[in-house]
């Protein structure tokens, strides 16, 4: 069941230029705890305010950011395909966890795919992560493949990934 909006100090809004550095050290800190996204610690900074400037800019991409005070402590990047399916990436400061962040967050990212003319959201997410699976989820993504020791991470260790999927249509 989804929630019925954001906690009262956070705010979701499309993410603008004045973001990216807060949003790449978001991405930073995250990478850093080395379990939860694809990005690995160190992250390659110039190369990432590159493409967040891209995606905030680009036609067929969504960067979403949730404020809390006037900081941001999370962000959803939709990427969409020609052939309609949005690619969707979250993440939410480790202090702000457990809130609604990240409810609030993919309660607006869906709209925005729908109001882009995606017929579907996929995802990708590793089995070890029960946080964002409850997450999805609650929102009805449901699980349609299973990626075996498919991704090889700096460690040499190969993981596995749950693909998730959202039908819009
Ligand atoms: C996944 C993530 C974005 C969720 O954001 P969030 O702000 O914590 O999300 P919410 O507070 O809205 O909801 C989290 C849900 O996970 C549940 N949850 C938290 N820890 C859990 C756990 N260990 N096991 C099962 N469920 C758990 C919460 O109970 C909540 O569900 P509920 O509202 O139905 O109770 C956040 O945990 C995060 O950024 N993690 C690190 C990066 C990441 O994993 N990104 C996604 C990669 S696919």
């Amino acid at each position: 069941m989804e929630r019925s909006g954001s906690p009262p100090e956070v705010t979701v809004r499309e993410a603008t230029l004045a973001d990216v550095d807060a949003l790449v050290d978001l991405l930073v800190a995250v990478a850093g705890e080395g379990r939860w996204i694809a990005t690995e610690a160190p992250v390659d900074t110039d190369r990432r305010r590159r493409r967040m400037v891209e995606d905030i800019e680009a036609a067929d991409a969504v960067v979403l950011v949730a404020e809390a005070g006037g900081t941001p402590v999370g962000e959803l990047g939709l990427h969409l395909a020609p052939y309609g399916v949005a690619d969707l990436g979250m993440a939410v400061a480790a202090g702000w966890r457990g809130r609604g962040v990240g409810g609030a967050l993919l309660a607006e990212g869906i709209e925005r795919a729908r109001a882009a003319g995606a017929h579907k959201l996929a995802l990708q997410v590793w089995p070890h992560n029960p946080a964002a699976i409850a997450l999805y989820e609650r929102f009805g993504f449901q699980r349609e493949g299973y990626l075996r020791r498919h991704y090889r991470r700096r460690s040499g260790e190969l993981w596995d990934a749950i693909i998730m999927g959202l039908r819009l249509d």
